[in-house]
């Protein structure tokens, strides 16, 4: 995990198909999250805080554990795509969510935690073992610590002869989250995060969507990344809107799983948990 002084830029952009992709992506990822919730211990009553809660996926899945005897506050420094999670959050009457628009890193609460908790946001932070130690102040003794972050670098090792599009995609996104700052080994980096955070070592997971038959989501869902990552590929000059083609991308990723006979995989996943040490 490579440290600097500035936060990554937040490679997938602000944009309502960034809002809407995120949506999707809890679609394909959710169950692994909620997994990791019933494994962490996540139930009844419990009070959670949700960092970088994005458009509220995580934080509605947390709100139906806990129910309504327990609360969820998720924070976000990107104040618009709170308007969407409270939306959501309104329409499946869930009034024990609150939402609240900052840097976790810096926001106080006037009440503790039992859970603390996050996807895919320790990985755009600058030093997210700082961010670690400082967050889980807000966490009642014994508390819950939980996170879920994507893991680029095992890549390379998956590399096939038969999948040169597959191939081709893992190497532009690799080659985006680098230019922006983002931690590419962040799901692996869980580990380190952790222990040197002052957390037991946590309970990890590896799980990613794999698919292959004609009708499979994650055809489309990858052309939704790239759509995306467009304008920072394009700003790094990694690759041109036409070699990209996401008007074809599914379809060729489809045909390209037919005729290797290798499904497609997305994004390698990492959870861990653990709770705070006595
Ligand atoms: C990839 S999205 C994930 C959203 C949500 N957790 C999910 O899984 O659907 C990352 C989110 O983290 C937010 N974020 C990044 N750094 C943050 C910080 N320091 N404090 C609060 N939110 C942050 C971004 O604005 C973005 O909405």
């Amino acid at each position: 995990m490579s440290m600097s002084n500035h936060d990554a830029n937040y490679t997938l952009g602000r944009t309502s198909h960034e809002t809407t992709r995120l949506i999707e992506q809890s679609k394909i990822y959710g169950e692994t999250t909620r997994s990791l919730c019933v494994r962490a211990g996540i139930t009844t009553g419990m009070r959670v805080l949700d960092i970088g809660s994005g458009a509220g996926d995580v934080a509605l899945t947390v709100a139906e554990l806990v129910g309504k005897t327990g609360q969820v506050v998720g924070v976000d420094i990107n104040p618009a795509i709170l308007d969407t999670a409270r939306q959501r959050a309104s329409d499946k009457g869930m009034t024990h969510i609150e939402f609240i628009a900052g840097d976790a890193r810096t926001i106080d609460f006037d009440k503790k935690f039992d859970v603390l908790m996050g996807r895919f946001v320790l990985m755009y932070m600058s030093d997210p073992v700082s961010a670690l130690k400082q967050l889980i102040t807000h966490l009642k003794p014994c508390g819950i610590v939980a996170f879920q972050e994507p893991e680029y670098t095992l890549y390379p090792s998956y590399h096939h002869p038969a999948t040169p599009l597959m191939n081709q995609l893992y190497r532009w996104i690799l080659d985006v989250f680098e230019h922006s700052g983002a931690h590419l080994d962040m799901g692996m980096g869980l580990y380190r995060t952790f222990i040197e955070a002052s957390l037991h070592p946590p309970e990890m997971h590896l799980q990613a969507p794999i698919g292959a038959e004609d009708k499979w989501v994650g055809y489309r869902y990858m052309a939704t990344i790239f759509q995306s990552l467009l304008p920072l590929i394009e700003k790094y000059e990694i690759a041109t809107v036409e070699e990209v083609d996401i008007a074809t991308l599914a379809e060729r990723l489809r045909a390209e799983v037919l005729l290797s006979k290798r499904p497609f995989f997305l994004p390698f996943h990492v959870t861990a948990h653990a709770r705070l040490t006595d």
